[in-house]
């Protein structure tokens, strides 16, 4: 944190996101506050908590929006106040066509490669440059009396940003992060506005990937479609003038939030299994938006195919499964949580008696508060992503397990792969291979299972998300 401080010197740091890190609902009567699902929030909240700063978001819980001051500016977390959040409020047409249709039905499956068609609209992507403008005129209002101020922005729904901020203040050093994985040129030019969204993303000083296969995709994708001049040494482009450069900045997690130390863990264990209401010796996690790029049915045929294959396990062993449900105005969101159901319940008909359920399905919006003691009770955390830039919840089981027991079971597909080595990595489209990974993780000798869990642990406590926030901006400031 204090790196991150020294870097920033006197200058605050300005965040834009779509995604807002303290929603207001209503409860009843109440408004209460709620922190939503997804590694954005998960990774940016501790960054801005520690440093301060100007986070810029869509305002999508306006419970509150009555009663805030008129610049929609509010200081979070509401215990704790340590930053300031200014929510842009947008109309549910804009919502519907920026957020839901050219952002998560165009992008979204335009980015990942889970076979879902991205559709897209005129009216979506005329709905999506506007919206762009309207964050972008939000955060030039804040900087007005800043010099040189370092502007972070977040992920593919503010792709235009970058250069509606440069084209009004030159002097801005701005840095966008791209939060998911970027195709190969065929695949980014399927969209018919490929070009515009490069020239938006290229008013940026410079363009954050998790990984370096991603940025590859990204300079050969500009190479493709726009006149430009590229130094595939130092990975920057130069077009009209501006050098963007592109790097990668594999994100990370805030270790010590995840680092209580639990007195009696077996003790723990026990009693959330009798929580659940359930029999088990042995548990399970996974914990995910309910999305169609996370492989939660794969997931659930492997522990199918667990069962039937290593029967000694029925009675024995139980998935918990925390699901939050997300986008669920688009088809194939309501289509995933509808077969995830289906899909557990068939599998619990097929395994269950008296007590025992081999699948926990806990849909629902869960705080970290809830989620955290499963982490450190499981035997094994499971992530097999069709497709994922990072991952976080892979980093979160990890920090999470002061004992140095557990065993991650992780996707091929998921950027984090690519650091965490020592995870059980399996292809989340070969169900035979999560059952096995199943069985090896249960069986595994514990002094193998501490190796491996040492080894990541020290690598994540290492590469945290402080780490990730001060790397991208002294690169940013020496640019
Ligand atoms: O990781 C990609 C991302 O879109 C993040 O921006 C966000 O934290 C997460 O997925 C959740 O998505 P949404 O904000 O649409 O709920």
């Amino acid at each position: 944190k204090e790196f991150i401080r020294i870097e920033l010197g006197d200058k605050k740091l300005f965040l834009l996101s779509n995604r807002e890190p303290y929603m207001h609902i209503k409860e009843g009567e109440n408004i209460k506050c709620v922190v939503p699902a997804g590694g954005l929030v998960t990774a940016l909240d501790p960054v801005m908590k520690a440093c301060d700063g100007v986070w810029i978001a869509h305002g999508a819980g306006d419970a509150d929006r009555e009663v805030v001051d008129r610049e929609d500016k509010i200081r979070v977390p509401p215990e704790k106040p340590s930053y300031t959040l200014k929510r842009v409020w947008l109309t549910k047409e804009e919502e519907k066509k920026y957020y839901y249709g050219f952002s998560n039905e165009g992008l979204w499956p335009l980015c990942h490669i889970t076979y879902v068609r991205p559709v897209f609209r005129k009216e979506d992507w005329i709905e999506y440059q506007r919206v762009n403008e309207k964050f972008a005129n939000a955060l030039l209002d804040e900087i007005k009396d800043e010099d040189s101020p370092l502007v972070l922005v977040q992920d593919y729904h503010l792709a235009l940003v970058p250069l509606l901020i440069k084209q009004k203040r030159p002097d801005a050093k701005i840095a966008l992060f791209w939060h998911i994985p970027w195709p190969n040129p065929e695949v980014f030019g399927i969209c018919p506005w490929a070009r515009e969204i490069l020239i938006g993303m290229l008013g940026a000083d410079l363009i954050g990937f998790h990984i370096q296969f991603y940025c590859n995709n990204f300079l050969d994708t500009v190479d493709r479609f726009l006149e430009s001049k590229i130094d595939w040494e130092h990975f920057s482009i130069e077009r009209r003038g501006q050098i963007t450069t592109v790097k990668p900045f594999p994100i990370s997690v805030s270790f010590e939030d995840f680092s209580d130390n639990v007195e009696n863990k077996a003790k723990l264990k026990v009693k959330l299994i009798k929580e659940l209401g359930i029999k088990a010796e042995y548990i399970g996690v996974g914990v995910d938006r309910i999305d169609y790029t996370k492989g939660i049915l794969e997931r659930f045929l492997g522990i199918e195919r667990f069962l039937e294959k290593y029967p000694q396990f029925i009675g024995k062993f139980s998935f918990v499964q925390f699901g939050s449900p997300s986008r669920t105005h688009i088809k194939q969101y309501r289509e995933i949580m509808d077969a995830v159901e289906e899909v557990a319940d068939r599998i619990n008909w097929k395994f269950q008696s008296n007590n025992y359920k081999p699948i926990v399905f806990l849909k629902g919006y869960h705080p970290h508060s809830k989620i955290i003691p499963f982490y450190k009770i499981a035997d094994l955390c499971m992530v097999t992503s069709l497709h994922d830039g990072m991952n976080l919840v892979a980093k979160e089981f990890i920090a999470s397990r002061e004992d140095e027991s557990g065993v991650l079971i992780l996707s091929q597909f998921a950027g984090a792969s690519r650091e965490l080595k020592d995870a059980v990595i399996i292809n989340p489209y070969d169900i035979e291979s999560i059952a096995d990974a199943i069985y090896d993780a249960l069986t595994m000798d514990e002094d193998e299972k501490m190796e491996r869990m040492r080894k990541m642990r020290s690598f994540i406590q290492e590469r945290n998300i402080y780490r990730w926030t001060r790397d991208l901006i002294a690169s940013l400031v020496r640019l």
